[in-house]
């Protein structure tokens, strides 16, 4: 069975772990949080750069114990911060040289996707990838994961962090919102933005931090996801249906989201699809998912030579050649 080492590092959470065919065999992971405010790039790569060789030997100790040979070393090459993107690659091509096995360089979106499909089961799904930095519906069509819907300005995620922090709520705001949303009483309306098949998420967030100045927190948190998360559903039935696809899979951080669970399985329920989200330690960013993803392509053939491994921070899901299905 094909062992493969992968380094994940776009943004906050450095991790490198090692997998197999069939599970991760270990992970370590290091999360960078910034003293105050947002993430900085130059920062966070200086975590990342602190930590690697820690995480890294963590793993390492793993692989020498049980005497395991690894055969290939996976990094995020991007999109992400170009800063932590670099200290990633670095570590990667040296450790790739180090055991004279190929490197694989993995789209990080992807990978979410990929780390989804093998702990579900899902084969051929629609795809909701709803995090801080992305939002999009995607699903694999002649050889590629198309991009069917995305947001026009900021993602889901960012929406529900900028809102939470203008009422002062703690960072990240989404699981705040969730559990404030339970002792809502009423719906008050905010604006729904879908335009076509992408959507928009920066009026919502700001409507909402008005709504806040006048009615109740809870009402305005509920209704806050109430809105947003509709239009997540909407766009993602009506990619099934235009995909011709009968599987739904969630990931991202947001998928943690109870209701906006509950609301993809009632659509997925009436439309005879089913819905698949993987074990919460997949759904935001780690090791594992880029191993998996390394180890599907190299076993499908696909390995990125060295003077091809710079980094891509503005990488695209749909350049990608979906070799490995
Ligand atoms: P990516 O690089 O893939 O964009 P990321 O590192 O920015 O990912 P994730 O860890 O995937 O982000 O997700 C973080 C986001 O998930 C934050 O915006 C956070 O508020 C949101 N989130 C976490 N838990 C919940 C929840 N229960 N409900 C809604 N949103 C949530
Ligand atoms: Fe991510």
């Amino acid at each position: 069975m094909m062992i493969v080492l992968g380094l994940e590092g776009t943004a906050w959470n450095l991790s490198c772990a090692l997998v197999d065919e069939v599970d991760v065999i270990a992970e370590k992971s290091a999360t960078y949080v910034p003293a105050k405010g947002g993430i900085h790039p130059r920062e966070a790569a200086q975590h990342h750069a602190e930590h690697m060789a820690s995480v890294v030997k963590a793993v390492l100790d793993v692989a020498r114990k049980d005497d395991l040979a690894i055969e290939g070393v996976a990094f995020s090459q991007g999109p992400g911060l170009g800063p932590c993107l670099r200290t990633v690659a670095t570590a990667a091509r040296a450790l790739s040289l180090k055991f004279g096995v190929p490197l694989v360089g993995v789209n990080h979106c992807i990978a979410h996707i990929e780390v989804g499909k093998w702990k579900t089961g899902a084969t051929d799904p629609v795809v909701l990838y709803v995090s801080g930095g992305n939002s999009q519906v995607l699903a694999l069509r002649r050889g590629r994961y198309r991009i069917f819907g995305e947001t026009l300005d900021i993602s889901v995620g960012n929406a529900l962090d900028k809102f939470a922090r203008q009422v002062g709520l703690p960072h990240p705001g989404g699981p705040k919102l969730e559990a404030l949303a339970r002792s809502s009483k009423e719906y008050i309306p905010l604006p729904y933005v879908v335009k076509g098949m992408d959507f928009s998420f920066s009026g919502l967030s700001t409507a909402a931090a008005q709504a806040a100045k006048k009615y109740d927190l809870a009402d305005v948190c509920h209704s806050f996801q109430e809105t947003a998360f509709s239009m997540l559903v909407e766009v993602s039935e009506r990619a099934l249906a235009h995909a011709e696809k009968k599987e739904v899979l969630l990931v991202g951080g947001v998928g943690a989201n109870s209701r906006l669970r509950e609301m993809l399985n009632i659509m997925c329920d009436e439309r005879g699809a089913k819905f698949y989200v993987p074990e919460k330690k997949f759904m935001g960013d780690n090791g594992s998912m880029i191993a998996y993803t390394g180890l599907v392509m190299m076993k499908s053939g696909v390995t990125t030579p060295l003077a091809e491994s710079r980094v891509r921070p503005g990488f695209r899901t749909d350049e990608v050649d979906v070799t490995w299905q």
